[in-house]
């Protein structure tokens, strides 16, 4: 996976990338992280990237030819290692669509991706609409620019990458790659602040372990997020159906327990 960001502080980038797991992949090669600086390529004298809008308000606008230029500058890289798709440029923008982890598993199958990063009030519509394939927004909240959702972006679409994650877990498994949200986790001592480790974790028997953090996870999810609780419900009607099977079972079991008892 390439990364690319047209950016007016590559450093940020860098900086905010070359740590831990993500760090880790860019150092092996995983990954490689192009962080372009647009000013770099302005043709203003004075190295200005930015201008007031026409017809009027607040703060500046950075401009079309210093983002076009840069956005060359990557274009001719990619093309240079005889890539002939055109990559997806996404503009990280509270206006976008909002970023789910299914687009974060589409996305890690992309070979190159590039970020372009706005600031002040915004970038000049028509470079925009010359470039752009993809507006992505990370929340309803303003940011003060597209650097911090651009690295938001890159860190989950790196777990989706193969050879990201170290363990043999994928991705997959976690948080709302399924609906569900996490089961709790433990780990030594048995007991810490008299709080035990449930039995069942310390008891060797996987698919009961299984089957108590499928159960925690729902009991989560519901509660928490019953929004994603429905979606996961919706396409598992199975689950329920074998559930009440299976403690209907346990009902007569009991019954005749007691009968034979009498
Ligand atoms: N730029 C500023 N705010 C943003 C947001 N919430 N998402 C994506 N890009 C942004």
């Amino acid at each position: 996976m390439h990364f690319h960001v047209l950016t007016l502080f590559p450093d940020m980038i860098t900086q905010g990338l070359n740590t831990s797991i993500t760090g880790r992949s860019i150092e092996s090669g995983t990954i490689t992280l192009n962080a372009v600086n647009i000013r770099d390529y302005t043709v203003n004298k004075h190295k200005k990237v930015d201008d007031y809008p026409y017809g009027g308000g607040a703060g500046m606008l950075m401009q079309a030819q210093p983002v076009y230029d840069a956005y060359r500058a990557v274009m001719k890289d990619i093309q240079a290692r005889g890539k002939e798709k055109e990559p997806r440029v996404i503009y990280l923008t509270p206006q976008g669509t909002v970023f789910k982890q299914k687009m974060a598993k589409e996305l890690a199958k992309e070979e190159d991706i590039i970020f372009l990063c706005g600031h002040y009030e915004g970038i000049d519509e028509r470079v925009l609409e010359e470039i752009v394939t993809d507006y992505i927004s990370i929340g309803d909240y303003v940011l003060t620019g597209g650097e911090l959702p651009a690295m938001v972006l890159m860190d989950s679409i790196s777990r989706m990458v193969p050879g990201v994650l170290g363990n043999q877990e994928s991705g997959d498994s976690e948080s709302h790659s399924n609906y569900l949200l996490e089961y709790p986790q433990y780990s030594r001592p048995e007991e810490w602040m008299g709080k035990k480790v449930p039995q069942v974790l310390l008891s060797g028997d996987h698919a009961k372990v299984d089957e108590w953090r499928l159960e925690q996870s729902l009991q989560r999810t519901k509660e928490l997020r019953p929004d994603l609780y429905d979606k996961w419900a919706a396409e598992n009607e199975e689950y329920f159906i074998k559930k009440a099977k299976k403690e209907e079972r346990k009902r007569r079991n009991e019954l005749k327990k007691q009968k034979q008892k009498k």
